[in-house]
């Protein structure tokens, strides 16, 4: 399913990868652990802020203003783990002076790319720029299923779909490894929403979960193969992700094999004997915990019998065993910021980016934008200096600061950044115009501008951070009058959104074009000025349903909102089930604002001899694609599926797809393989996969509201252990 990616992407070379072989690491992992005292076990377990904070001063050798350190043992040539954050790059936690360091586009405009090749390239080189940086851990690899569209960290992760999420995340962290440094898949699991992220139990039964969130980080591991995994704030079916035995040692390590470690998120570990029983391998920055847990507490239970001290040495092991395949020991790392290739790290940077934006509308044809205008006013977004970036600790910031310094909170999750990438400058770069700002706060003084404009294009922001969910899916600020007032003074008005989730958009049937450029990375200016202007394709696919309202959701208020801080609460995810997102408007039969896999191309596709067949229990789909539009393009052709008869969560699942790039008049076969756990449904008693006999309904579309032709295929009946596929 591997589609060729774009020659920057691909001429991306990762710094070296001759890691150990899984049965050498194992060997090796194991003896180490055989020649280490308690102590010394007891050090790999345990993690530092490597910040200052709460009066505890960071480790002297841990790389400052980082997220973690653990102490390795240098007798036996064992690192220290130094980590860092996060998806988007090499983050700074909050101090004096940031490091400056190359961002991504946001997690969700990477899964909007549909190009495994993309989120591979950003993830080698972002695990390169942590390396340069002093680190050897990454806290990247974000896999939460978007089930709340208000989520403030939407921005992180891949959007609504198992299959589109996880091999995405997988593809990011196989990138990440590339370079010596331990990926993290996180947050492990059920955590979907920010309102309360420490008090709120994420209810769902295990079928459910097992063909939703649970599977997006199965494909994602099993994909990626991350050195650690991060359980989340919350709890899950009554008991906290970092001590949860049915998910940590149960799902996990029992029924997905997974050989790695469980670090607790950052004040995510609440004991020491039912953690370390359950599951937990290391407690992580341990001054946002209540206690050092798995220090003293840890060796004293270890001593008394409470914990085995088998457990120990499983818990050792799982460490060293990721530190020693991925070849921790043998290539250390050092800060060496001087061989950061910046500029060739902003190329891998814009060309996620470009990959990911999504046009959502184009009636006028008014994009890609000709150069017959005169004058083009651009409103809003701080586009004559940058773009925006999503907040907390996944935070990425520029050299020279924020272009718009001293904007939102002033502590965590803020401040909001503008990377200094602006979409104006790159626009007047390449289009004869004369370029007007506006900052768009005074919606009749923008509105004047526009009608004086022969173009106007409206720039939209929504800051989404960290430990802050949205109340509703508005664009914040007033800018929705901004637009209709913009709209209604010049014709030829073109939106582009950066919003870290799906927003409402009261004025559409006004404007002629909308591009969502989600937060678009350090050269996202450039990234929406080619895109704006043709010079690559729209070939962004939405990988999360936008509602036309929050009446249309499972939950039409974020369970948990107005409580006050220590209230424990549920949130009941048995409403959808397995039925999120495009899953869940399909079911209710609901017509959203614009369907998850939508986006246009600026030319068109043909589409003929869709063929499927039944073989090695699952379906193997087979059809042709043409460009038959006028300019060269990217299609991304969905394979959805359907169990004829039902039985399952929702009408039809995604099970596979392509991206393919085509010039005008070219054709090309293509074959794609059906994820076999999208055609199947989770028998919790038996701890099964089973696909039913039967016949299935195989569609090729556009987009999950966009068939183009269907073929029906039969298949035996099936059944594959959980940990299989
Ligand atoms: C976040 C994690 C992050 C950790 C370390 C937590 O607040 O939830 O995603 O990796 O902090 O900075």
């Amino acid at each position: 399913m591997l589609p060729a990616a774009l020659a920057v992407l691909s001429a991306f070379t990762p710094l070296a990868a001759n890691a150990a072989s899984p049965v050498d690491a194992d060997q090796r992992a194991k003896a180490l652990v055989q020649q280490m005292t308690l102590d010394e076990k007891l050090k790999l377990v345990f993690g530092y802020f490597s910040t200052d904070f709460k009066g505890v001063a960071k480790p002297a050798q841990g790389v400052p203003y980082s997220a973690g350190f653990v102490y390795g043992i240098e007798r036996l040539g064992i690192p220290h783990q130094q980590l860092t954050d996060a998806g988007m790059g090499v983050a700074t936690q909050p101090g004096p002076a940031p490091r400056a360091r190359t961002a991504l586009a946001a997690g969700i405009s990477t899964a909007a790319s549909w190009n495994p090749a993309v989120a591979y390239a950003g993830g080698a080189m972002i695990g390169q720029e942590a390396r340069l940086s002093g680190h050897n851990v990454m806290l990247a690899g974000a896999a939460n299923l978007q089930r709340e569209p208000r989520n403030g960290r939407n921005f992180e992760y891949g959007g609504e779909d198992p299959l589109l999420n996880g091999v995405m995340a997988g593809e990011q962290i196989r990138g990440i490894q590339s370079n010596h440094v331990i990926a993290t898949v996180k947050h492990f699991a059920l955590n979907n929403q920010e309102t309360g992220r420490m008090k709120v139990d994420a209810k769902l039964d295990d079928a459910a979960a097992r063909m939703s969130d649970l599977l997006a980080f199965q494909i994602a591991i099993e994909r990626g193969n991350p050195g650690s995994v991060m359980c989340g704030y919350n709890r899950v079916n009554g008991h906290y992700a970092c001590e949860s035995d049915y998910l940590l040692n149960q799902v996990l390590k029992r029924d997905w094999a997974y050989k790695g470690y469980v670090m607790s998120d950052w004040g995510a570990t609440h004991s020491t004997i039912p953690a370390a029983l359950n599951g937990l391998d290391q407690q992580s920055g341990w001054p946002f915990d209540l206690s050092p847990y798995f220090k003293e507490p840890l060796k004293e239970a270890v001593e008394n019998g409470h914990v085995p001290a088998s457990r120990l040495d499983d818990m050792a092991l799982r460490i060293l065993r990721p530190m020693v395949a991925n070849g921790l020991l043998e290539h250390p790392v050092a800060v060496a910021e001087d061989k950061i290739d910046f500029a060739a790290n902003a190329a891998i940077s814009q060309a996620g980016a470009e990959e990911g934006m999504v046009l959502l509308k184009n009636d006028q044809q008014l994009l890609p934008l000709a150069d017959r205008y005169a004058s083009i006013a651009i409103i809003g977004g701080h586009a004559d200096v940058g773009v925006l970036s999503g907040g907390g600790s996944s935070q990425v910031y520029p050299a020279g600061g924020s272009a718009v310094p001293n904007e939102g909170p002033a502590s965590f999750p803020g401040p909001i950044v503008y990377l200094p990438s602006s979409p104006m400058q790159a626009l007047a770069k390449r289009l004869k115009a004369k370029f007007v700002y506006h900052d768009g706060k005074d919606a009749a003084a923008a509105a004047k501008l526009a009608a004086s404009s022969d173009l106007a294009i409206v720039f939209a922001t929504q800051w989404t951070a960290e430990s802050l969910d949205q109340a509703d899916l508005k664009l914040p600020h007033g800018q929705d009058d901004t637009i209709a007032a913009v709209a209604a003074a010049n014709q030829r008005t073109v939106v582009v959104l950066e919003t870290g989730t799906p927003v409402t958009m009261p004025w559409l049937g006004s404007v002629g074009a909308v591009l969502e450029a989600w937060y678009p990375g350090s050269a996202g200016g450039e990234a929406i000025a080619r895109v704006l202007t043709g010079e690559v394709d729209a070939s962004g696919r939405l990988p999360a349903t936008f509602p036309q309202s929050e009446a249309q959701l499972p939950r039409p208020v974020i369970d948990g909102t107005g409580l006050k801080e220590d209230v424990r609460f549920a949130t009941d995810y048995n409403i959808e089930g397995a039925a999120v997102g495009y899953k869940w408007f399909d079911k209710k039969n609901l017509k959203p604002l614009f369907a998850f896999g939508h986006g246009l191309s600026y030319t068109t596709f043909h589409y003929e001899g869709l063929q499927a067949s039944a073989s090695n229990g699952t379906i193997s789909v087979s059809f042709k694609v043409a460009n038959s539009g006028a300019r060269e393009g990217k299609a991304v052709p969905q394979i959805y599926v359907s169990k004829i008869g039902a039985g399952w969560e929702a009408p039809k699942r995604l099970g596979g797809w392509d991206k393919l790039a085509l010039k005008p008049g070219e054709a090309r076969s293509t074959r794609v393989e059906i994820d076999p756990r999208t055609l199947a449904v989770f028998d919790s008693r038996r701890g099964k996969w089973k696909i039913a006999a039967g016949d299935y309904l195989v569609t090729l579309a556009e987009a999950a509201d966009a068939p183009v032709t269907t073929v029906k295929v039969r298949l035996p009946a099936r059944e594959f252990a959980a940990g299989a596929r």
